[in-house]
């Protein structure tokens, strides 16, 4: 299996204020670093240990403790898999996936906006039922960011390909989250958005730097990231709120003209309408703030965590090149039948080969936190973070033959010899964890799976890339907190290719 990653999405590092409580209170072995064991060395260095407890404890089925990267004062726990299945679907009343992320990312304690019942909703049901309208759009806006954000590279040029992924995601995204009154290339919201998320992923970490806990809130008042955030919040409400008027209105006239389903794509599909959908489900009022908030949140989950998969791709394409004809091939044979070129969800889900690459580059973990008692007796204090340990558990020889060898068609294999429903590059499963797992699943993922599928056939279809002789030797991947994400400062040469085939 490849190195795999789980690009940052609202976890941050934490600054130490106490000492951890000693981890003879969980009643678990606590696995710690030889040596030094400073609060720094866990923010880079903890999947180090998460590999160790893995080989000595996980492996065998028994839980262990180490300290939680995020949170001096408790031990997180990390359990086996075993585990997974008696709280993957447990209320998030009793075991919070959103309080843990909120703890790691402190944007609701700063007064940013933070995971939601609505969010989920509009992406679980909104997004998924209207996706298979969404290919050709998505198309076009991933043809027009293509030329609008990839420089000319008519010889070899060295590019940094994170930067330029993201942008490429986030203005296909765009085009699906507010829809065609705000979604345009050069719109005002794609860099209000933009400059949002930017400000999402890094003020949180400046702020817990510098003041303790319990007067976070100060910085709303002190921090230039923090009252940025606010701002960009303020004006994308203000842009928001005909929009979000003029869905209110037509959907209220709809009802009145008792028009209630039809069949194919309403006028309107998008996070706007997903959002205020969701809301009047749950009998609240959508107010433009919220709606910019429930937005800007859902793209502060999408954005990094998509782009990070689609540069790990990448960077497994270019280490292993042998697996492109194959998938050169399968593109170009499914694209023949297309009419026009234009991609449909049925057409991209043909496209097994790439599929098969994509899932083999991929990993996960899932968070919650709470007090929970499992069957076998094993007690979990409150606000403990339980970890599974998705990226051991890809490299798992048990759960995956032979693991370190990159494999591009292990899980069409899968797929062929058991259940063609299953190991798709979006499927949730036991034997990977990438997407979560239960009640929390990532909604998303079936979005993700087909911008990237667009994204990687516009790369492949116009472009050579290779890595330059001086940077053979720069990690692809590189620890990060308690995850591996893929280097996103390695330059890549890209040529744009003589003929598209
Ligand atoms: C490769 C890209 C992505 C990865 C690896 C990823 C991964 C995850 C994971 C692991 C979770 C938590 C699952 C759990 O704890 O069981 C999650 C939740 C979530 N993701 Fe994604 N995600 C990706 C893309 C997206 C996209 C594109 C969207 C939106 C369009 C999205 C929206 C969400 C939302 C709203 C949740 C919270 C769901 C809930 O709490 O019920 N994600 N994602």
């Amino acid at each position: 299996m490849s190195i795999v990653l789980y690009a940052v999405v609202l976890a941050v590092s934490a600054i130490v204020f106490f000492f951890p409580r000693r981890a003879s209170q969980l009643n678990l072995p606590y696995v710690k670093f030889d040596g030094n064991n400073s609060a720094s060395r866990y923010r880079t260095e903890s999947e180090r240990l998460l590999r160790k407890g893995y080989a000595e404890y996980i492996s065998k089925g028994l839980p262990f403790s180490m300290r939680d990267p995020n949170d001096a004062n408790r031990p997180m726990v990390v359990l086996p898999i075993k585990y997974l299945e008696e709280i993957k679907w447990i209320p998030e009343s009793r075991i919070s996936f959103w309080k843990h992320i909120d703890k790691q990312s402190i944007l609701t304690q700063i007064g940013g906006p933070g995971l939601n019942e609505e969010c989920a909703l509009a992406a679980r049901q909104g997004l998924n039922r209207a996706l298979v309208y969404l290919i050709e759009p998505l198309q076009e806006a991933c043809t027009a960011a293509y030329a609008k954000e990839w420089p000319t590279c008519s010889e070899w040029t060295s590019l940094l390909p994170y930067a330029l992924i993201i942008k490429v995601f986030a203005s296909m995204s765009a085009c699906v989250i507010v829809g065609p009154e705000l979604g345009g290339l050069e719109s005002e919201w794609q860099s209000l958005s933009m400059n949002f998320v930017a400000a999402a992923l890094s003020a949180p970490s400046k702020v817990k730097t510098k003041y303790p806990r319990w007067i976070y809130w100060l910085s709303h008042y002190t921090n230039d990231g923090v009252k940025a955030m606010t701002r960009y919040r303020i004006r994308a409400s203000e842009l928001l709120a005909p929009v979000l008027q003029n869905r209110i209105d037509a959907t209220a006239e709809l009802k009145s003209r008792g028009i209630r389903k039809r069949k194919g794509p309403r006028k309107y599909e998008d996070g706007v309408q997903w959002l205020l959908d969701a809301h009047t489900t749950h009998g609240k009022d959508l107010t433009p703030d919220q709606l910019a908030r429930d937005l800007f949140v859902i793209m502060t989950a999408s954005i990094h965590s998509t782009s990070g998969a689609g540069l790990a791709v990448l960077f497994d394409m270019l280490d292993h090149p042998d697996a492109l004809s194959d998938i050169r091939r399968e593109i170009q044979e499914v694209k023949t039948r297309l009419p026009g070129g234009v991609w449909t969800r049925k057409a991209l889900g043909e496209l097994q080969v790439l599929d098969s690459f994509m899932r083999e580059s991929a990993l996960q973990r899932i968070p919650v936190s709470s007090p929970w008692k499992f069957k076998d007796g094993l007690e979990i204090p409150a606000g403990t973070t339980m970890v599974f340990p998705g990226y051991h558990h890809n490299f798992d020889p048990i759960v995956h033959p032979d693991p370190d060898t990159f494999d591009a068609k292990r899980h069409l294999r899968k797929r062929q010899e058991s259940n063609t429903h299953k190991f798709h590059f979006a499927s949730v499963s036991d034997d990977m964890l990438n997407w979560g797992s239960g009640r929390h699943s990532c909604p998303g993922r079936f979005f993700a799976q087909e911008t990237l599928k667009l994204m990687i056939i516009h790369l492949l279809e116009h472009y050579e890339f290779k890595h330059a002789e001086e940077t053979k030797e720069v990690p692809r991947f590189l620890p990060n907190n308690l995850f591996i994400i893929p280097n996103p400062a390695l330059p890549v040469l890209f040529r744009e290719r003589k003929v598209s085939s």
